[in-house]
């Protein structure tokens, strides 16, 4: 998958460092060629002798070190790779990095390249949590730095939070995904994702308990397949992963502008919890008690069927379209019967009664309705009811 790539790697003084010994290796598997970098600190982690064994290379240690300037300079060590990717990603060197400091080789390198650099944070809970670092990931996001994980879990530092570096398999996806070398490159998908917030008055809303979980992996999935995403997403509870084109809206009407909008596309895959109902006599100003002792009548509207809306379409329907149901009981056949209604190809059908324990965890239970019928799939984490499901889309784009 990544046969003849070059990529220059980075590793920054984490914990995490030794991850980054498996990382050459899963990446020369795929046939990348490593040429490895390692910070001062790094070395206090993993040694520059494993370091090179593994990259079968010479490790870059040292910015003055003139024999380096006499083989090759700095600047063409920054820019003969495809890639530049920094693992661990500290927040020494993110800070570094946001304010352009070239102080050490790493550093100096990171400056001075024209390739894309990809990062993947590894640091302490609060390191990660603190303003200067999401200050600092928010610059680098916006200076158009591609980022894998953190993920969350427990740390060696015994604490447990986001600033886990991501897993081996999950960087080299995103390399190959970004390298462009997935099954998906030159594909536009689109996703919605999360509940909607519909307004009651300026301050109150009617919402649902979706966290936008599944749908925001599933985007991940897809992008690490090479595809561009368009990821529509209500106010979810987890973040929106990197690298994909977010739209942030509220209300069911707002989601069915934006996919409107983000169309056309080769696949549509609608993951949202959309309110069937909007309040038709919302309140301009926050509602008041009356002194009645009487209940305000909300009276309500149907909101647009998005999914129905799309699969529907004539002329510029996405050829694959791929709808969600969340049941309590009869899955199979009550997902059935909303594929046929709703004229869309696929249907992702979940059983969310509360003692399955779906709805927000971790994990999901799906059964996958096609035209060639029903499919159950064993219950997996919702990462990899994504990878599968992506491949899937991949597989029918052809
Ligand atoms: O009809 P129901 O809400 O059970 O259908 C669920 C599927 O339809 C999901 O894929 C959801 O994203 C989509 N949907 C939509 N717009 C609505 C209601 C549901 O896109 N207004």
């Amino acid at each position: 998958m990544l046969a003849d790539k070059r990529i220059l790697l980075i590793i920054g003084g984490g914990i995490a460092a030794y991850k980054a010994l498996d990382l050459i290796r899963r990446l020369r598997e795929q046939g990348a060629a490593v040429t490895p970098v390692l910070t001062r600190a790094g070395e206090e982690f993993v040694t520059p002798l494993s370091v090179s064994a593994l990259a079968a290379q010479k490790v870059y240690r040292d910015l003055f070190d003139l024999t380096d300037e006499a083989e090759m300079g700095h600047i063409e060590l920054s820019r003969a790779a495809d890639l530049v990717v920094v693992a661990p990603a500290t927040a020494d060197l993110m800070a570094k990095m946001a304010g352009g400091l070239a102080n050490d080789l790493a550093s100096t390198l990171l400056l001075a390249t024209d390739k894309r650099v990809m990062i993947a944070p590894s640091m302490n809970v609060r390191m990660w949590d603190h303003p200067a670092t999401q200050r600092n990931f928010a610059q680098l996001q916006a200076d158009g730095v591609m980022v894998v994980g953190p993920g969350e879990g427990p740390m060696a530092c015994g604490e447990f939070g986001p600033g886990r570096m991501a897993e081996v398999p999950d960087i080299v996806a995103a390399i190959g995904a970004a390298l462009g070398d997935g099954p998906l490159k030159g594909r536009h998908v689109l996703v919605t994702s999360g509940p909607t917030h519909e307004p009651i008055d300026p301050v109150r809303y009617i919402a649902n308990r979706s966290s936008g979980a599944q749908g925001a992996a599933l985007a991940a999935a897809l992008r690490d397949l090479g595809a561009r995403v368009s990821f529509i997403t209500g106010p979810a509870s987890v973040p929106a992963p990197a690298g994909v084109d977010v739209v942030a809206v509220e209300t069911a009407q707002q989601m069915a502008d934006a996919v409107a909008a983000a169309l056309p596309a080769d696949a549509a895959v609608f993951a949202a919890a959309v309110a069937d109902w909007r309040v038709a006599n919302a309140a301009g100003q926050k509602m008041k008690k009356d002194g009645t002792g009487k209940p305000p009548a909300l009276e309500f509207a149907e909101n647009p069927d998005i999914l129905a809306r799309v699969a529907q379409m004539g002329d510029g329907r996405p050829r694959l379209v791929v709808g969600f149901a969340a049941e309590t009981e009869h899955v199979a056949d009550y997902a059935t019967a909303k594929r046929a209604r709703k004229g869309c190809d696929w249907i992702v059908a979940n059983d969310v009664s509360p003692e399955t324990g779906i709805m927000g965890g971790a994990e999901n239970a799906v059964t996958l309705i096609t035209g060639q019928g029903a499919e159950s799939w064993p219950r997996l984490p919702k990462a990899e009811v994504a990878r599968r499901l992506a491949l899937r889309i991949a597989d029918a784009l052809g």
